[in-house]
């Protein structure tokens, strides 16, 4: 018989998000799920009862009725101890857990004899994981609200403008931690027309913070940021005193500084100090994403928008609910894609396959079994599994004429001894006259190589650049041509044809040149404001 899917009202105060919306629904009833949905689940986010029917799910009136008939709950917030009383045995929650913080909430959910996947605990490593990564979901939307907060909280437009009021600068915003949710504020604050400026102790992100139009502040001081796993690690006291000195300069330039810097299973780092934020302009503003986890800041209180030396400090701890369409339309969608992994054969029965990799991952409790933590990924064993790898290439080249590079070498010396007869075949029997242009059609050959790779490509591409380069070479020949003869030089003019492919070389080596600045005019534009 196919299982029925259980959507409950959130019962966490203010939580306004909920685990399915309508256009989900009937997606998962074409996988063979009956869907059943709490009255009024929908109404915080915006997706009214009346739409949840329309897509096919049965509305229940109460939370007992709701769970009593759910084979499946999908939550987001983790269940409260009331919740849990009302699962039924044998049935499966997916949810947020938070597993190494809710010890207390795991043996209770144990005990219920229930199987339990976490959403936080999917292995966001495996490409294949992605489309259910609900963590990255949210903190998207997070660090797109947290831009929206500071820009409500702060008395200036984002944008420079000038008016017949006069010039208005724009604001200068400064996003410590470039994670998921700090790239998706550098982004929103980007486009509301802010200078943005960002910073993380993993240098990789440099690139894509500078792709989402901010700039990528480093800090004085050598270290590698990367603790593996896309994670970064706890730096040197060396570093976090230069890091110091560099937030302190940041913190009296810019207006708004958000702040997003975690290492999972670390409390926050400490990034702003009481004195940086004395030190900011009045009426500026912090977001601080990190409240939950103790704050980048010294002054964040969690959960509270408090303004302290003049400076709002923002450490709201619910920003993916408030924006609670968005967040749950991301999450529905997220929970659908596990759906399907969980139900391949499409026939609303599920089957949480614990060898595979991902769902291994994300069960936490199976059949009232704690399955937590999970063993590590075989992929991050890999790179030890590829160490026996050596020896085999060792025998290889211990054998003395082994494969490689003993055989280019002998393709090489081939080459080099057709090409030597090739130049004694020419200059034993071509005449004379031939001789002399071909000397310098070689000649001109090589120059032409080295000129052409020797340019270094700065605001093109390196192809752009080189066929530039030879556009170059052909417009110099070319005039040469068309050129009068240089006097004393006793040469006439060449043929008339000879001149016209000279000509129209010009002009097509023109078309090219210009062009290509055309171009490159038209791309920067796209990223000028
Ligand atoms: P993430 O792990 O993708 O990003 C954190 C970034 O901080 C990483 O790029 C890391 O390299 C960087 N970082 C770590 N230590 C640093 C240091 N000392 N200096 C500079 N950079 C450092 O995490 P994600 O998903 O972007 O989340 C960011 C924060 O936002 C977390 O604290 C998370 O709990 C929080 N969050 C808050 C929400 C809210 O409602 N307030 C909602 C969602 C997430």
């Amino acid at each position: 018989m196919p299982l029925t899917i259980g959507v409950p009202r959130e019962v966490f105060p203010d939580e306004k998000r909920v685990a399915t919306i309508p256009d989900v629904v009937e997606k998962l009833i074409k996988l063979g799920f009956a869907v059943a949905i709490e009255s009024g689940a929908g109404d915080a986010a915006n997706f009214s009862d009346d739409t949840y029917r329309a897509a096919g799910a049965t509305v229940v009136g109460d939370a007992a009725s709701l769970w009593a008939q759910s084979d499946i709950v999908f939550k987001v917030r983790a269940p409260s101890a009331a919740e849990v009383e009302l699962m039924k045995a044998g049935s499966t929650l997916i949810s947020f857990i938070w597993p190494a913080q809710n010890a207390e909430l795991m043996q209770q959910l144990a005990a219920k004899k229930v199987t339990v996947l976490a959403i936080d605990s999917l292995p966001r490593t495996l490409s294949r994981a992605q489309k259910m990564d609900a963590l990255t979901s949210m903190a998207g939307v997070s660090g797109y609200r947290a831009v929206i907060e500071a820009a409500n909280a702060f008395g200036r437009f984002f944008n420079g403008q000038v008016t017949a009021a006069g010039k208005i600068p724009p604001a200068k915003v400064f996003i410590a931690g470039a994670g998921v949710a700090g790239l998706a504020a550098i982004g929103a604050a980007a486009n509301l027309g802010a200078i943005v400026r960002a910073n993380d102790t993993r240098a990789e992100v440099a690139d894509q913070v500078v792709s989402l139009g901010g700039e990528f502040v480093k800090v004085d001081y050598e270290e590698e940021g990367s603790g593996g796993g896309g994670y970064a690690k706890v730096m040197s006291e060396g570093f976090q005193q230069a890091q110091r000195e560099m937030y302190a300069k940041q913190a009296r330039e810019v207006d708004i500084i958000i702040t997003t810097a975690l290492i999972p299973g670390k409390p926050a780092p400490r990034l702003i100090t009481a004195d940086m934020v004395k030190s900011m302009k009045p009426g500026s503003v912090i977001v601080d994403m990190a409240g939950e986890q103790g704050g980048n800041c010294e002054l964040t209180e969690p959960g509270k928008a408090v303004v302290k030396h003049g400076v709002t400090i923002i450490g709201y701890t619910d920003l993916p609910s408030r924006l609670a369409k968005q967040s749950s339309t991301l999450y529905a969608n997220n929970l659908l894609r596990l759906a399907e992994e969980l139900c391949k054969t499409k026939d609303g029965i599920i089957n949480v396959n614990m060898e595979d990799e991902a769902i291994r991952g994300l069960t936490v409790i199976k059949d009232g079994e704690v399955t937590w933590p999970p063993p590590p990924l075989k992929a991050a064993a890999a790179p030890q599994a590829a160490k026996p790898a050596a020896p085999v290439a060792e025998k290889k080249s211990g054998h003395g004429h082994g494969a490689g590079e003993p055989m280019a070498a002998g393709t090489l010396a081939i080459m080099f001894g057709v090409g030597a007869a090739l130049f004694w075949l020419i200059g034993a029997f071509a005449p004379v006259s031939f001789l002399s242009h071909f000397t310098v059609f070689v000649l001109a050959c090589f120059v032409g190589y080295m000129v052409v790779w020797n340019v270094t490509p700065s605001l093109h591409t390196p192809l752009m650049s080189v066929t530039n380069a030879i556009s170059s070479i052909i417009a110099i020949g070319a005039l040469i041509q068309v050129a009068p003869p240089l006097e004393g030089i006793a040469e006439g003019r060449p043929s008339s044809w000879i001149l016209g492919l000279a000509v129209v070389a010009l002009a097509l080596t023109a078309i090219n040149m210009f062009g290509g600045f055309a171009v490159t005019r038209r791309m920067l534009a796209m990223f000028r404001k």
